[in-house]
């Protein structure tokens, strides 16, 4: 079996992954593309979620909700929550819409707007894990922003790592006392990061 995905989820993502395939193809400005995670890339943030079973986790730029669907499709397995994250109004709507098709909308919602002020209202130490996937030059003022959310233990993954120069977010999160964080070399590059099981850091 390659993924656990239901015929309602993988048949929103086929056409997701078509539509990205086609914006792609067309040569389309990345403001006017949705920009999604690579289909590998989607299963190991699924089978990383199925392994760590966090109670609540952030999704920092949603785009559309490809992604949000491979987390959510995971988080309905041991009654985990996803909270996704969408600075494009339109898009937070679209993202959704398709995880009601994928029949996803019990695990899962995007919140429409800039990220630091749609999680303000969480609790402190809340949080187990964050994918952060926006523009690549903010990632160290996401991580900043959701450092006093996390619980202990709490796991953070990262897109784009080697596509493009995140080594200002990678030395960030690597001098964090306790922070362990790995590179992983699997399509435009994963930042694995485990922050120690003792109450975070500020
Ligand atoms: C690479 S795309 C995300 C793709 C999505 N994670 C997926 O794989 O389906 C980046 C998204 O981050 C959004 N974004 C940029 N800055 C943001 C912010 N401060 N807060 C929330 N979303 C943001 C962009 O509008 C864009 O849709």
């Amino acid at each position: 079996m390659e993924t656990m995905l239901t015929a309602a989820a993988q048949e929103v993502m086929d056409r997701l992954y078509a539509d990205d395939k086609r914006q792609r193809a067309a040569g389309l400005p990345s403001s006017e593309r949705t920009r999604n995670i690579d289909y590998q890339s989607g299963r190991y943030l699924n089978l990383h979620l199925r392994m760590t079973r966090p109670r609540l986790s952030l999704e920092i730029g949603s785009s559309n909700g490809l992604s949000t669907i491979w987390l959510a499709a995971a988080a309905a397995t041991f009654q985990g929550y996803i909270v996704g994250t969408e600075i494009l109004t339109e898009r937070a709507a679209q993202a959704n819409d398709n995880l009601a098709a994928a029949k996803l909308a019990d695990w899962a919602t995007v919140r429409a707007g800039a990220a630091a002020e749609s999680l303000a209202d969480l609790t402190p130490e809340s949080v187990n894990f964050v994918f952060i996937d926006a523009e690549k030059e903010d990632y160290s003022r996401h991580l900043e922003c959701v450092l006093p959310l996390l619980a202990a233990g709490a796991t953070i993954i990262a897109d784009n790592v080697i596509s493009h120069d995140c080594t200002a977010y990678q030395a960030y999160v690597r001098s964090l006392p306790g922070a362990e964080s790995i590179t992983l070399p699997l399509e435009r590059g994963l930042e694995l990061t485990c922050f120690p099981a003792a109450p975070v850091l500020r």
